[in-house]
């Protein structure tokens, strides 16, 4: 089968695509023809080694976690799906595994149907960045209706999940973006929204129940004045000094420091099913490419020149 590979660490001229053998089903696990992919920041983060500490993808590395497809086999044991039965999923990428392929084969639990009334390019966007949304806002912080919430990277794709689920539990929302992406975050329905280029939001008048740093674009100690008694911070990037400033906010406090790390499982892809179903969720769509257009696809996530998802079309 085809597939965006890589051998080494290294800049987007590492990607190659190239034929692989076609990965068979194990025990428990199912073989899905992949339709569309999605890019997410994890991608080139792991692809460039800048993650090499967190894991090492085995080589021949497949590129992209995120997919939609159709069931094309069935390891033994597996009674829950059906061949031709429309799918979407997220791989583990250290594992050899990956997206941006035509074929792969993962365990029934990072899998889930796809609902009728969800294209497969909704349904590819979803894992990674709207499940990060879903998990940090109702999993972790437990946002409530009347809560206040200011979310960072409001614009991207886990921010702009982030707006839409939190104003759909009703909570007060303040996004911060670009001045580009103004217009665009006020339309997901924050009811305020702050530039990062002209405006400093830990300068505010406002203590929030919640921050939630999608961007990773600042620090407990700068957004703890800007937390209530009893607030929580959630930030994306778990840099070692997060989990020394999580330590040191429950000593002396109520607060909370959370370092962020998404962990997928079936069931939280079918909530993300549902929201997607109901229009909560509404990824933004950058960008079709094809395999051949998965490097170039990257470089412009690299370059922070993507606005939303990247979808990779495979078949
Ligand atoms: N830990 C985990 O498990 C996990 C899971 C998913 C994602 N992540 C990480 O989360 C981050 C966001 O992912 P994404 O897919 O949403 O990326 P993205 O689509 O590229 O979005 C990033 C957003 O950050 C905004 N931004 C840049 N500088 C900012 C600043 N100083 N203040 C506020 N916003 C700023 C940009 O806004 P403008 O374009 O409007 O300028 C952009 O929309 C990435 O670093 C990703 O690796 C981590």
């Amino acid at each position: 089968m085809q597939a965006v590979t890589y051998e080494r660490f290294g800049g987007v001229s590492v990607l190659a695509v190239r034929e692989l053998p076609t990965p068979q089903p194990g025990r428990g696990e199912v073989q899905m023809r992949i339709t569309m992919a999605s890019l997410n920041p994890v991608d080139f983060k792991l692809r460039s080694g800048m993650l090499r500490l967190v894991g090492r993808p085995k080589r021949p590395a497949i590129t992209g976690k995120d997919f939609a497809g159709v069931v094309a086999a069935l390891g033994s044991g597996v009674r829950n799906y059906a061949v031709g039965q429309r799918v979407f999923g997220s791989v583990d990428p250290l594992g050899g595994r990956g997206a941006c392929a035509r074929f792969v084969a993962l365990a029934t639990d990072l899998v889930a149907p796809i609902p009728e009334g969800v294209s497969d390019e909704i349904a590819a966007c979803l894992p990674v960045a709207a499940g990060t949304a879903l998990q940090v806002l109702a999993d972790i912080a437990g946002l409530r209706s009347g809560q206040s919430v200011l979310i960072t990277g409001a614009s991207g794709a886990v921010g702009s999940a982030a707006v839409r689920i939190a104003c759909s539990i009703g909570a007060q929302v303040t996004g911060v973006c670009g001045t580009a992406n103004i217009d665009y975050v006020r339309e997901l329905g924050a009811g305020r929204v702050i530039d990062y280029r002209t405006e400093n939001w830990p300068a505010l008048d406002q203590q929030f129940d919640v921050i939630f740093d999608a961007a990773a674009a600042t620090s407990f100690a700068i957004a703890r004045p800007r937390l209530k008694p009893a607030g929580i911070y959630i930030n994306t990037m778990p840099r070692p000094e997060l989990y020394r400033d999580a330590l040191l906010a429950r000593l002396g406090s109520r607060q909370r420091c959370v370092p962020f790390l998404l962990k997928t499982d079936s069931e939280l892809l079918r909530r993300l099913a549902r929201l997607a179903a109901d229009g909560v969720i509404v990824p933004h769509i950058d960008e079709i490419v094809d395999l051949a257009g998965v490097a170039a696809a990257q470089q412009r996530m690299e370059d922070g020149r993507v606005h939303g998802k990247v979808c990779v079309r495979v078949d």
